[in-house]
């Protein structure tokens, strides 16, 4: 069989995540520490996981209504309206997924024709692009820069648009840079997008971990509110990455058609995630409030820890990734992770694998504990203090 002729051509012309060969070199490693993975360190809060438990003893297993169960919909626009403000119809607006993840691969299989333009703010997130090009489209990068705080600039928008531009995502807070926009910096984007028939694609999985600021939505935004999809779930806030349960929000007309792509590839998400993530929305609020303090003492740590090192470092406002500048090492930040890995044990991700504009730069996670954070900004002192001592030596 020639399986090359076989398979489709888009799909075989997508790049593979480039962080995927790193963990399999690290599963084979005693004594590593992973700043790596993008997870909670947090069990699921016990009240939610029972409410899985119980569901499961009632014998709730069947599949529910396609668009998630009303009774979740409802307690999710009841939460939406709590704690950011936005308002949905529970009927109508909101689409019950599996993960953020599948509520983006929806948004962009929707508004993408052959040939459209999106465009993706980098470093972000490794899954718009190739889902972009799954679809057809075309990814227009754009690149952020720490000193604008990884932010979108009206000026940098504009120059990317074109005709063919159908959307814009909006990765804030974001993984891997720890930016958000503020307000002021969606408001700025309005000028840019008045008068124009772009969407815009605001991935707010980390919208409950911002430090000091509350998150604010383009959705929040009267002029923005109508051309926002917003993507949400319960991974990050509520550590239930294994659940697989997120949603999405938006205009009537484009969650119809999710809901009829989301129908006709998934059925409905699962049930028992379903009703554990009621609990979530119905009593989760301590839980969310618990687990935030808690990342907000490791990111002051890391990030002061790392500049303590010597490593130039943004202070990130949301998520829970420090994503310092490794330019000073002279090592590209391929290498670096690759002989930070090997020669002290520890995995963070190089910045390139997060797009154009992550190359100088690594990801830390810091949902890890304060032992292992400590014990790896040692590691880090040493791995530098050593290549330091090589390169002065390599300049004799
Ligand atoms: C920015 C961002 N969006 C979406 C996701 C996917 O989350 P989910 O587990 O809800 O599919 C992740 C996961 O790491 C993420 O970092």
């Amino acid at each position: 069989m020639n399986y090359d002729d076989i398979l489709c051509q888009r799909i075989q012309g997508v790049k593979p995540s480039g962080i995927r060969k790193f963990f399999d070199i690290l599963e084979e490693m005693k004594d590593a520490i992973s700043l790596g993975i993008g997870e909670p360190d947090f069990q699921t809060p016990w009240h939610i996981r029972d409410a899985g438990i119980y569901s499961l003893e009632k014998g709730y297993t069947k599949y529910t209504a396609n668009a998630g169960m009303a009774e979740l919909r409802r307690e999710i626009a009841a939460y939406l309206e709590r704690r950011f403000d936005l308002h949905y119809r529970f009927s109508d607006q909101l689409l019950v997924t599996v993960g953020g993840s599948e509520g983006i691969d929806l948004a962009i299989r929707c508004l993408t024709d052959p040939g459209d333009e999106i465009v993706v703010p980098v470093p972000s997130f490794v899954c718009y692009g190739p889902l972009i090009e799954m679809a057809g489209g075309k990814p227009v990068y754009l690149e952020l820069k720490a000193d604008n705080e990884f932010r979108i600039s009206p000026e940098q928008l504009k120059s990317v648009i074109t005709d063919r531009t159908k959307a814009v995502v909006l990765p804030f807070p974001s993984n891997p840079t720890g930016g958000i926009m503020e307000r002021a910096d969606l408001e700025a984007l309005v000028p840019v997008l008045k008068d124009t028939n772009i969407m815009l694609l605001s991935d707010e999985i980390y919208a409950e971990l911002t430090y000091g600021q509350h998150h604010v939505s383009p959705a929040n935004i009267p002029e923005l509110h109508d051309r926002t999809i917003v993507i949400n779930g319960f991974s990050k806030a509520y550590s239930m990455t294994g659940w697989r349960l997120g949603y999405a929000a938006g205009p009537k007309e484009i969650i119809a058609q999710m809901t009829k792509l989301h129908q006709f590839g998934i059925m409905s998400a699962p049930t028992m995630s379903q009703y554990a993530a009621i609990e979530a929305m119905r009593n989760g609020d301590e839980d969310i409030e618990k687990m935030r303090d808690e990342y907000d003492g490791r990111r002051r740590y890391l990030v002061e820890g790392l500049r303590r090192i010597g490593l130039e470092c943004f202070e990130p406002k949301g998520a829970f990734y420090v994503f310092p500048c490794i330019r000073s090492t002279g090592l590209s930040s391929d290498e670096f992770c690759e002989r930070f890995l090997l020669e002290e044990k520890v995995a963070v991700i190089s910045g390139a694998a997060f797009g154009p504009g992550g190359e100088g730069f690594v990801r830390c996670c810091y949902a890890a504990s304060m032992k292992d954070l400590a014990e790896a900004l040692t590691r880090m002192d040493n791995f530098l203090t050593n290549l330091r001592k090589k390169q002065g030596k390599a300049g004799d």
